[in-house]
């Protein structure tokens, strides 16, 4: 079973790049299922439906989100239809959506968990036992548990990790929107990367405007992040695979494409 997993796609240039790269990536490394982080892909906040099919017919099979989720308030007239879309598991109970869902990838099952960290962020609810529980009730139904865990502390991440070493297939972090360079397979069999890293423009601040960040940070003034619309892009994920029978992770490995690092 192998998962390809592309970490956030940034506005247009995020989709450009999903668009021009995920066939290729495809047809190199033929995964079973393909999983993007959208939840920066309408100019940097949160998702449209058509930018949800957009996506689906660039290629993904699921959707994860994060803290941008409620961003573009197109989602809630689309988001209980929209059963290829995860949002973060450890919102409140009947907050729309669903932070689990499965893909039917051929003859296997792959379930799919979103969660969002609380170290650095705004308030949610503990991500550690409601994840746990989520991953073990669907490990009844199939070895494969994919978790996107939005996070922008390395120390939470590396503890859901240890966390669900065995339980999940893959931990692999998405927020900060710089690829570490830590892919491992945990000693019970889960594979593991801090962060993904972004997909979208390349010449710019973790994907926004260099303008109007640095004036936040030379002057310390408000002012609005904007996504390029123009420039060179970055595309970030990683390929996993996982043992068809126990579903625990054989290898995980990087994937970078910007002109620095050509496909
Ligand atoms: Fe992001
Ligand atoms: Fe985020």
């Amino acid at each position: 079973m192998k998962i390809l997993f592309i970490g956030d796609v940034v506005g247009s240039p995020g989709r450009e790049m999903v668009e021009e790269y995920l066939p290729q990536l495809k047809e190199r490394h033929h995964p079973d299922v393909t999983i993007v982080n959208g939840e920066n892909a309408a100019s940097g906040r949160g998702i449209t439906q058509k930018i949800y099919e957009q996506l689906l017919s660039a290629g993904a099979d699921m959707i994860t989100l994060g803290n941008h989720t409620w961003d573009n308030k197109d989602l809630f007239n689309f988001i209980d239809k929209a059963d290829q879309l995860v949002r973060p598991l450890n919102y409140p109970k009947g907050t729309p959506g669903k932070g689990i869902r499965t893909f039917q990838a051929g003859s296997a099952e792959i379930a799919v968990v979103n969660a969002l960290g609380r170290t650095f962020m705004n308030p949610v609810d503990d991500p550690f036992p409601v994840v746990r529980q989520a991953v073990t009730e669907a490990k009844k139904q199939t070895p494969f548990v994919f978790v996107d865990f939005h996070a922008e502390a390395t120390s939470e991440k590396q503890a859901m990790g240890w966390y669900l070493d065995g339980k999940a297939s893959a931990v692999v972090g998405t927020h900060t929107h710089v690829q570490t360079a830590d892919n491992r397979i945990l000693p019970e069999g889960t594979a593991y990367l801090s962060d993904v890293g972004m997909t979208g423009p390349y010449d710019a601040i973790l994907g926004m405007e260099r303008e109007a960040v640095l004036k936040r940070f030379v002057t310390g003034l408000p002012s609005r992040f904007e996504v390029p619309k123009t420039g060179r892009a970055i595309l970030s994920g990683c390929l996993i695979s996982l043992n068809r029978k126990t579903g625990q992770a054989e290898s995980i490995e990087r994937i970078l494409i910007n002109e620095d690092h050509p496909f």
